[in-house]
């Protein structure tokens, strides 16, 4: 029992998103807004998170897949302030510490969190602690007033300072909080919208506190600041987000080129290159050894290790065995199972389809609904048919089986063990093993005939332009 849960703020309107979905679920490095703070906050040793929403229950059913049981959601409708919203969720806390943390504040760190709840622990601890920040542009955030002695007194928001002196304090309040529950819901309870905008601000808080006992202001980072407000501010956060993803797998052993997009979730083993204009989304996990080269997108994938992924190729919801080789410009679609040591080769699909260890498809084709054997070669131009145009139908090809260039496999079929397919054949017939499969019409040579055919061609070619 770590006694502490964490409470975020998510249920402000966002109009300044002009979008039709809710600010926190917009998305950066592939996760929501509303994912980063709850994480840090997890990460930071918090027991249960809840979080105030506008009541969308996309938001909801983010929270609950992502992080399950250990969220709770709780409803403020009409949003009518943080101290609102605060007071709203406080209700549900039953531990003996609280964290008050904002949804749109993605890049906020647990480490910070942590020290900021340590302040709590502290000889002759206070009650309250805030994390500030010295900014040389405070414009715009809350200011955090001391008295002569240091002592945080008060947060006044932008718009109700007063004084000179009030303008020119560079300390401002980040808006995240670590307090002992019973004390800041005590003042919580005593919060009035007497401000300029008619809000229950949760920055009240602090002066309440302050009155009877003491609060600590702590020192982060200035980046933990950023808010997202809008939508320049969402591509700010990210590339501020993806430029510590980079680095972080950068000091994990991975040579980092560029400046490629690597989602919050993604896995790089050591010794891996990820070239400049790579993208690595949702869910991907990329082995030892790997090369992704330039311009590949790999989405919600596995890829071994020792694999190639040449450059522009594009990898969905798929597997990738060790010491692969794709691309260039190959087009693995879902369900797609390349196996260990096989190749696809430079504009082939494949969807569905299990290639087995060691087989190969090295240019032009279209793999769809299959099995491939082991060791098996599809030629060049080879067309899997699978799809009659009501339903999808399989291919089966044998191990080491030769499939030879511009074939079509008119699916559901099966080509046996061993079995070779001539070229440019059209397979509708299972062909069993060791078989030789030829299915085209015979060539016929007339010696002699092209010079006749030229000429006749060219004297129809005359004629046309005299008359
Ligand atoms: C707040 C602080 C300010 C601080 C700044 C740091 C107050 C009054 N001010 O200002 O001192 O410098 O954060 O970023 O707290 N929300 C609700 N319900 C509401 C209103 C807001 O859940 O009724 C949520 C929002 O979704 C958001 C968070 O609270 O995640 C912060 O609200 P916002 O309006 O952005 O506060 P700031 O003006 O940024
Ligand atoms: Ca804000």
């Amino acid at each position: 029992m770590s006694g502490l849960t964490a409470v975020i703020l998510a249920a402000g309107l966002g109009t300044r998103m002009k979008s039709a979905l809710p600010k926190v679920m917009h998305t950066i490095a592939g996760r929501p807004l509303v994912h980063y703070a709850v994480q840090a906050a997890f990460d930071a040793d918090v027991e249960r998170a809840v979080i105030v929403t506008s009541g969308r229950p996309e938001i909801d059913d983010y929270l609950k897949q992502a992080f399950g049981e250990r969220v709770q959601t709780v409803v403020q409708d009409p949003p009518r302030g943080t101290g609102d919203a605060a007071r709203v969720a406080i209700e549900q806390v039953q531990s003996e510490r609280v964290l008050i943390l904002c949804g749109d504040t993605p890049l906020v760190r647990a480490e910070e969190l942590s020290r900021l709840v340590g302040a709590l622990a502290q000889p002759g601890a206070a009650e309250l602690a805030l994390m500030t920040c010295a900014l040389d542009a405070p414009f715009g955030y809350g200011r955090v007033l001391r008295d002569a002695e240091g002592r945080v007194v008060e947060v006044r928001e932008q718009r109700d300072l007063k004084t000179e002196a009030e303008h020119a304090t560079r300390e401002v309040n980040a808006g995240m909080y670590a307090g002992q529950t019973a004390a800041v819901r005590r003042a919580l309870a005593e919060v009035r919208p007497n401000n300029s905008q008619g809000e229950y601000y949760l920055t009240d808080v602090i002066a309440l506190v302050a009155r009877s006992s003491r609060v600590t202001g702590v020192l982060g980072h200035a980046d933990a600041l950023l808010g997202v407000n809008d939508r320049s501010q969402l591509a700010e956060a990210e590339e501020l987000l993806l430029q510590r993803i980079r680095r972080r797998h950068a000091k994990n052993g991975v040579t980092v080129r560029g400046t490629p997009r690597i989602d919050d979730g993604v896995e790089i083993g050591e010794d891996s290159l990820i070239e400049n204009g790579v993208s690595l989304r949702g869910k991907t996990r990329i082995g030892a050894r790997t090369v992704v080269d330039v311009g590949s997108v790999i989405t919600d994938s596995s890829v071994g290790d020792g694999v190639q992924v040449k450059p522009y190729t594009v990898v969905t919801s798929s597997s990738v065995g060790d010491g692969a080789q794709l691309g260039p410009f190959a087009h693995l679609r879902p369900e797609s199972q390349i196996e260990a040591e096989a190749h696809i080769g430079n504009f082939v699909e494949t969807k569905k389809t299990r290639v087995r260890r060691g087989a190969k498809a090295n240019h032009l084709a279209y793999l769809g609904d299959g099995d491939i054997g082991e060791r098996a070669n599809v030629g060049a131009g080879t067309i899997f048919c699978n799809y009659d145009g009501f339903n999808k139908h399989k291919t089966t090809i044998g191990a080491d089986a030769f499939i030879g260039s511009d074939s079509q496999l008119v699916a559901p079929v099966t080509v046996g063990r061993g079995a070779y397919v001539g070229t440019g054949t059209t397979v509708t017939i299972d062909v069993p093993d060791d078989a030789l499969a030829i299915g085209r019409t015979r060539q016929t040579n007339k010696e002699g005939y092209a010079s006749k055919l030229k000429e006749r061609f060219a004297a129809l070619k005359a004629a046309a332009k005299k008359g």
